[in-house]
């Protein structure tokens, strides 16, 4: 078992918010699903306080290494998820964290309220890749959005707050800082960074119906890496780390860089059951790499070394 902010986890990797759909794959796997969870705790998809009908289509595009996405964040809004989501996503056998989004601090405050009181509910993560309406800044590419943020929320919930990192700001390090003083219990990072691809038979013209979209999957894992080990010189706060992981190897990376968890996302859009594979080679990897945890072991016996 490793803590994370508190809850007790079976092991470091979780999945990345709105890339599993749970209540999905258990009508399509049913209650094996629950015996076999492939996630140590379960991050649900971004929750906005009104019901959003998501971007217009074509949504996805696919990379050589990933794929841009534009879904625009469809959802029932807070009381269509509080009434049928939720309900469900409780019985699942792992902690659930909650993923919310907002247009301004209050709104967020207000979602995040909505959450403190229900005991289905480990933990909150604030996805602060959206423009504060009031201000025009995206509240996360900015240290002092962030702060203002954090004190609009942190006073509405005792639960841990998990800040939702953009890589689409000068230094997500920075606003890694400003969310750690100003309250939050620990930081996601990468969430995917924005990109776009050319409709090919309208020249010029962009595919994607929201324009641009998040560049995720393998295509990013190089700069998650540098991120998660800038932002672990920047904050003690536990790091979710995520950003292409495909295998076992690609999560020890980013716990060595400095995560305490790793998410996996588009991996588990080639294989629902990537995040139980990734954590058995992850566990396979500790278990052969010889590298024994806590202070080394004395060379010969002591009494051999007081001779
Ligand atoms: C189709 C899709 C939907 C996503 N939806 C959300 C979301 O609702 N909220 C959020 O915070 N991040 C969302 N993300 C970002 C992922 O959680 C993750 O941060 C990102 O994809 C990087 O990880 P990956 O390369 O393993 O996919 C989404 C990503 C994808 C590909």
């Amino acid at each position: 078992m490793i803590s994370f902010c508190g809850i007790q986890l079976r092991h470091p990797i979780v999945n990345g918010s709105g890339t599993f759909d749970a209540i999905a794959a258990r009508r399509a796997f049913g209650d094996a699903l629950l015996r076999d969870f492939p996630f140590a705790a379960f991050v649900s998809k971004t929750v906005t306080l009104a019901p959003r009908q998501g971007n217009l289509p074509p949504r996805l595009w696919e990379l050589a290494a990933g794929m841009i996405n534009s879904i625009g964040l469809p959802n029932k809004g807070l009381d269509g998820y509080l009434a049928e989501d939720l309900p469900r996503l409780a019985e699942l056998p792992v902690p659930l964290i909650v993923n919310v989004m907002g247009s301004t601090p209050e709104e967020v405050a207000t979602l995040v309220a909505a959450f403190a009181g229900r005991e289905e509910v480990a933990a909150l993560e604030l996805n602060v890749s959206c423009p504060n309406v009031k201000t025009g800044l995206l509240m996360g590419a900015d240290p002092g959005e962030t702060a203002a943020l954090l004190d609009a929320v942190r006073p509405r919930t005792a639960k841990p707050l998990i800040v939702k990192l953009t890589p689409n700001c000068a230094s997500p390090a920075a606003v890694a800082a400003a969310a750690e003083q100003h309250g939050a219990d620990a930081v996601s990072l990468v969430n995917t960074l924005r990109g776009m691809a050319i409709d090919p038979r309208r020249p010029g013209q962009p595919w994607l119906g929201g324009g641009t979209g998040g560049v995720s999957g393998p295509a990013v894992r190089a700069i998650a890496l540098a991120q998660v080990r800038e932002v672990r010189e920047r904050v003690r706060v536990p790091i979710v780390g995520m950003g292409g992981v495909q295998s076992g190897r690609h999560a020890r990376d980013l716990l060595d860089a400095g995560a305490d968890l790793v998410g996996v996302g588009t991996e588990s859009f080639r294989d629902p059951r990537a995040g139980g594979r990734i954590a058995a080679e992850l566990a396979e990897i500790d278990a052969n790499s010889g590298i024994v945890a806590g202070p080394p072991k004395p060379a010969r016996p002591r009494i051999a070394q007081s001779l």
